[in-house]
């Protein structure tokens, strides 16, 4: 793609188009597993993400019917779009049949994990176990464009061990043979998981190479990153993950939309419109156990704000009532019953 002359904080707000559909700016969610389903994505959207993409569905589940898959993973809001449903899979007959379930499900688009590491998945052929097998990847990916008639983007790593460069090439036969409308690039290979440094020199070489939009996910923690990732790499937009766990804020602050941290009203307040969304997603001790991974993320805002009054023993303390929560109400008595330093 030609790169253009706007800083890259220009370049961040600029409406642009992946696939026909609109995004309003450049930086979106990235797809989390067990983390990524319509409230996150709509909190995100809430503080200004461009488009989000859902954690990963399963083919099959959809395929088959599943009833959790349709109604809990492929579950979206009215308000939340746009929104790229990501699914996994291996198998094109079953790719194109999940693919027409997601296009009923009104999502805009569809991206397909072909990056996930975990053997669980691995196991199956699907996610960067692909890198190995290209001809499968690119009759899975032309598969859920016909199944589906959206427009399809991958999201990939540059190989399975450093050194290897399958994915990059893989790349090009899915946009070449398959049609897709964009890759979604991580630059870290399977091996190293989410650690390690990414390599942006490499996902600047492959934004070059494509003549489709390349969007950038690996090592966005904060505004300064973001900006100078987008410049190191010409990519098309970017991908905000880890940073953004309970930091919808992180949206804001890339966009040039605030300075600084939240206030901890602000975390709190935010914390419990969490709380209520989840109640509307599960039953309530469901909603409560579900929940448990959310916590620290938020106590971590507290920290950030006053590493003085909440101390690692006092957030270790507040946790551990909130991770025996199993009920909505208790977990809103415990974070009711945080103290707040005193205003001076
Ligand atoms: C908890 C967790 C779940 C993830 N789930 C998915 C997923 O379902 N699909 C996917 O393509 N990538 C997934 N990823 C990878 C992220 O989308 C992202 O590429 C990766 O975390 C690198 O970005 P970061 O360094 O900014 O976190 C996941 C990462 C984490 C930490």
């Amino acid at each position: 793609m030609v790169r253009t002359n706007l800083r890259p904080m220009d370049r961040l707000l600029e409406t642009w188009e992946l696939g026909g559909v609109e995004v309003k700016n450049r930086v979106l969610l990235a797809p989390l597993a067990g983390i990524g389903n319509w409230f996150v994505r709509l909190q995100a959207k809430r503080y200004g993400a461009g488009l989000t993409v859902s954690e990963m569905v399963s083919s099959h589940g959809l395929a088959y019917g599943d009833k959790r898959t349709r109604n809990e993973f492929l579950r979206l809001h009215p308000d939340e779009g746009p929104t790229s449903v990501q699914l996994f899979g291996a198998d094109p007959a079953i790719m194109r049949e999940a693919a027409s379930i997601v296009a009923e499900s009104g999502a805009d688009l569809i991206d397909l994990n072909m990056g996930c590491p975990v053997k669980k998945v691995c196991r199956t052929g699907a996610g960067s176990a692909l890198l190995g097998d290209p001809d499968t990847a690119v009759a899975v990916a032309a598969a859920a464009r016909e199944g589906s008639g959206l427009p399809v983007t991958v999201k990939l790593r540059p190989g399975v061990k450093p050194g290897e460069r399958t994915g990059v090439e893989l790349a090009r036969r899915l946009v070449d043979e398959a049609g897709v409308c964009g890759i979604a690039f991580h630059p870290r290979h399977a091996s190293q998981q989410h650690k390690g440094l990414p390599d942006y020199e490499l996902a600047r070489e492959v934004v070059e190479d494509l003549p489709v939009p390349v969007l950038i996910s690996g090592g966005l923690m904060s505004e300064e990153k973001s900006r100078k990732v987008m410049d190191i790499t010409g990519a098309e937009a970017i991908l905000l993950a880890r940073g953004s766990l309970g930091n919808p804020w992180l949206f804001e602050r890339v966009l040039g939309e605030r300075e600084g941290l939240p206030t901890i009203d602000e975390v709190l307040a935010e914390w419990n419109w969490v709380l209520d969304r989840a109640g509307e997603h599960y039953e309530d001790g469901r909603a409560a156990r579900y929940l448990r991974k959310f916590h620290p993320w938020y106590l971590d805002r507290l920290k950030e704000i006053d590493g003085e009054w909440f101390t690692r023993a006092r957030l270790n303390e507040i946790n551990m009532a909130l991770q025996d929560s199993d009920s909505l109400d208790s977990t809103r008595t415990a974070i009711a019953a945080i103290e707040l330093p005193a205003i001076a």
